[in-house]
């Protein structure tokens, strides 16, 4: 079985931080998000993963990922040149694919569960489609479905009266007679090749589709609050510390952190979970529980906590706690210490800022 992971969608709702990397490489607790879904899909077996990508992000890709050898998985990379909807995505691989079964992914999504018996179960049922289903408070957000024992009776894409509360969350195994899906629908009224379209029109032509449900946390990490709540789900698994770098005598350490070769901390609390990455400087500052913080970045006279900093951010002298924040890289945050006292702001395009 070969794995597809689907990357090529532009993450507008993460700007300004989307302008300058795709969704699925920003940080979450020191790691990007895709290499979180690429350890799900190896352990369930499968090593040779399509990456769907676009002509933007495909450099930015394989900068971070390269060939996949780095970490035991062979990665291609195909790309999807419009943004046509995920079963337009399918069919941008279907040389890759090569007629075999495929698990395919959303490359934003977090899950806690393994794969292993999702995979099993699909081969060991000889089943056309498998989707991975979750309950949840508000099925209008998702593709819904309808379950009959473990067959699914029914799809329907974001539906105003869902008609249960299965979310399909976004991972699924296909064989390739999803391909007879794809060619035979029409785009949604969001002008998209939907994937529950073509999976409906399976069930339609008695097809072997099945539903797996599964309880565990999983997270789609397509808005700021979404990558907050990750970082603060992963760091909260962090049961070890790890104490490499210069940490000087007046500071205070608590709970369970990591701490990367080349870090300093002088005069500060840092109070556990926490991830500091190499090279990071934190002097006099208080850095607070459910904090990542990349490289290079400095913290001096400052308080942070719940938020995710990534590399060479620098906060400096901020009189107010920051909180629930993402600050992105090379960017500035600090106060005037001169006469008049103001606000001064120089924000990249849909940046958001809140003032305490
Ligand atoms: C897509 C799928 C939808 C699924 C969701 C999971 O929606 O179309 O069925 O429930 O992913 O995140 P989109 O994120 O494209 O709106």
């Amino acid at each position: 079985m070969k794995a597809i992971i689907l990357c090529a969608g532009k993450g507008t709702r993460l700007r300004p931080l989307t302008f300058t990397s795709a969704k699925q490489l920003i940080p979450v607790a020191n790691k990007p998000v895709i290499l979180y879904s690429i350890e799900k899909i190896k352990e369930a077996g499968i090593n040779e993963i399509g990456m769907i990508v676009n002509t933007e992000n495909i450099q930015a890709f394989q900068e971070t990922l390269g060939d996949g050898s780095n970490f035991g998985a062979k990665l291609s990379y195909i790309i999807q040149a419009d943004p046509k909807g995920l079963a337009h995505a399918v069919s941008t691989a279907k040389d890759f694919l090569d007629g075999e079964p495929f698990l395919m992914y959303l490359g934003d999504n977090l899950i806690q569960e393994n794969l292993v018996t999702f995979v099993k179960d699909f081969e060991k049922e000889k089943l056309n489609a498998s989707i991975l289903l979750t309950p949840v408070d508000d099925p209008s957000r998702f593709g819904v479905a309808v379950v009959n024992g473990n067959t699914i009776s029914r799809v329907v894409e974001k539906p105003q009266n869902p008609p249960s509360n299965l979310a399909i969350i976004g991972v699924y195994i296909f064989d390739s007679s999803i391909f007879d899906g794809i060619a035979n629908i029409k785009p949604s009224w969001r002008g998209e090749y939907e994937i529950t379209d073509a999976i409906q029109y399976l069930i339609e032509h008695n097809y072997k589709v099945q539903g797996h449900i599964i309880y565990g946390w999983w997270k789609d990490t397509g808005r700021p609050e979404d990558l907050l709540e990750a970082n603060r789900r992963i760091l909260e698994n962090v049961k070890h510390s790890k104490k490499m770098g210069v940490i000087n005598g007046g500071t205070k350490i608590e709970g369970h952190i990591v701490i990367e070769e080349g870090v300093e901390i002088v005069n500060s609390v840092i109070r556990g979970p926490v991830s500091i990455d190499q090279n990071s400087t934190i002097i006099n500052s208080y850095i607070g529980p459910y904090t990542s913080i990349g490289k290079n970045v400095i913290i001096e006279n400052a308080e942070v906590e719940n938020s995710i900093l990534l590399e060479n951010a620098v906060v400096r002298n901020v009189g107010v706690r920051i909180d629930a924040s993402i600050i992105g890289k090379n960017a500035n945050v600090s106060s005037i210490d001169k006469k008049p006292k103001v606000h001064n702001f120089i924000i990249g395009d849909y940046s958001s800022i809140k003032l305490g």
